[in-house]
């Protein structure tokens, strides 16, 4: 299909834990990032005029959102955020990093509420995520509480019963005498292109795509 060779290809970035990975991934496949990973930097795009990149820091909850309405041509950010946003964009590339769980978690002795569809208190920066697991999954009536941050808090002041959470290293639990007591699903980087872009700028999305696969599955 028609391709203007002089438009920008533009990606979408998340800010925060998976930027500087993805900053390294690109300086690997030869896409310069013109010092996105600089400390500091307030500057919001970057630009490789050699390729015809444009590159963005968002918050990564709205990296979906700029991929659906095609202000970014693509888009990393990682599988929580697809799964909570379920925008209309086709996710084509795992990309290893930044891997983690989403878990259900809580102090151990609440274990047990999760065994028999009573109704239990849910806090979670993924309320949808949440809701899906819990009714969808474990046919479970819960009160989901939406929270922003620090959610380890809330059944430690009694907010909620349990909550649904990225678990990493399992420090924040374990200081906190929280544990694991479900997992709802393995988490890491993705790369999700828009629905037009995909076939309209097919040749430089695949070619871009076949690096980063190249690259990341390189010693497989
Ligand atoms: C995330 C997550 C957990 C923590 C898990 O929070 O929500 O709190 O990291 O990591 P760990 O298993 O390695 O301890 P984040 O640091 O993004 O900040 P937040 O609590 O403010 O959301």
């Amino acid at each position: 299909m028609f391709s203007d060779d002089n438009r920008y290809l533009t990606i979408a970035i998340g800010k925060g834990r998976l930027a500087q990975k993805t900053a390294e991934l690109f300086e690997k496949i030869g896409v310069g990032t013109g010092g996105m990973s600089e400390k500091g930097t307030r500057k919001l795009i970057f630009t490789d005029e050699k390729d015809r990149i444009k590159l963005f820091l968002a918050k990564p909850s709205d990296v979906p959102t700029f991929v659906e309405y095609g202000a970014a041509d693509i888009g990393i950010v990682g599988k929580d955020t697809i799964l909570e946003e379920s925008r209309q964009v086709y996710e084509v590339l795992d990309l290893g990093f930044g891997a983690c769980r989403m878990c259900v978690c809580g102090p151990p002795e609440n274990a047990e509420l999760l065994k028999h569809h009573q109704q239990i208190r849910v806090a979670s920066k993924y309320p949808n995520i949440a809701r899906d697991y819990f009714h969808n999954r474990k046919d479970q009536t819960v009160d989901i509480i939406k929270l922003s941050g620090s959610v380890e808090l809330a059944p430690l002041v009694e907010l909620a019963d349990v909550i649904v959470d990225i678990v990493e290293t399992g420090s924040t639990l374990k200081e906190n005498g929280l544990q694991v007591l479900e997992e709802v699903c393995p988490l890491s980087a993705r790369v999700i292109v828009n629905r037009v872009s995909m076939h309209m700028e097919s040749a430089r999305v695949r070619e871009l795509i076949t690096k980063m696969r190249k690259e990341i599955y390189r010693d497989e």
